[in-house]
């Protein structure tokens, strides 16, 4: 069974089929789903989806993007959220400068309250990074990310950021990119990451890989990624779902 570790199915390009695909998910060997959240609202409705599909879990936290909605009131509220017992990471969090709002003083002012957030309810983190590779890699050692464990989303930067990122024992979500005729580096850095360490991810409804690409995403098109890691390793198809299965168990402790 493939894992899916990145995913937001509460997102309205699902509001017409959900319930069907969501069932469905089982007979095309997709085992797990983590939903993650990255608005308040997308959390509400992660919690909601959590509830309702035995397979599906949880991380609650807000994107860089929707951090301006944070106070201290509804953080709380999200604190209290990270009690639930299927809630398995707080994410996704980080530093996005390839959108411009909110600006990066109040993005990083979040990320650091969320990723102390992570270290006070004991749960690693889901990080992303966009066009801000230093910003997040300086914040992560000055917080000692090292010391909560997590996994860096849709990883897109290079082989030598990813030495750094390996040397905090963290984990490369993989996903659609990795089918891309230009992904060259992303391809590269995903030769040397060992694949204990690697995760299969969609973003879904983002980021559909070939030959979907540009159209809505699902954890349905995870064999192709999952193909594309094993003819970059020389390895079965087989080899790659079994162990990012067992990786996402061990980073998000799930019993298998
Ligand atoms: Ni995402």
């Amino acid at each position: 069974m493939i894992f899916e570790s990145h995913a937001h199915y509460d997102d309205e390009a699902f509001d017409e089929d959900r319930q069907q695909l969501l069932t469905s998910l089982k007979d095309y060997g997709i085992g797990r789903v983590v939903n993650v959240g990255a608005s308040l609202e997308s959390c509400e409705a992660t919690l909601q989806l959590m509830k309702e599909y035995p397979f599906i879990y949880g991380a609650m936290g807000i994107h860089p993007s929707e951090t301006a909605a944070l106070n201290e009131a509804n953080f709380v509220w999200l604190r209290e959220q990270c009690a639930n017992e299927k809630v398995v990471a707080v994410g996704e969090i980080g530093l996005d400068y390839y959108w411009k709002e909110p600006e990066a003083e109040i993005q990083k002012v979040w990320f650091e309250r969320q990723m102390e957030l992570a270290r006070e309810v004991k749960l690693p983190v889901i990080i992303h990074s966009r066009d801000a590779a230093k910003d997040t890699l300086d914040m992560m050692k000055a917080l000692h990310a090292e010391e909560l464990g997590g996994v860096i989303h849709c990883y897109s930067y290079t082989k030598e950021l990813a030495w750094e990122y390996l040397n905090m024992d963290y984990f490369f979500g993989i996903g659609g990119v990795i089918t891309f005729k230009n992904s060259k580096k992303l391809k590269e850095a995903v030769e040397y990451i060992p694949l204990e360490k690697i995760l299969l991810e969609t973003d879904s409804p983002y980021l559909s890989p070939e030959p979907n690409r540009g159209k809505r995403n699902s954890s349905l098109n995870l064999p192709s990624v999952a193909q594309a890691v094993a003819d970059l390793k020389g390895i079965t198809y087989e080899e790659v779902v079994e162990a990012t299965y067992e990786n996402a168990c061990r980073l998000f402790r799930i019993a298998e």
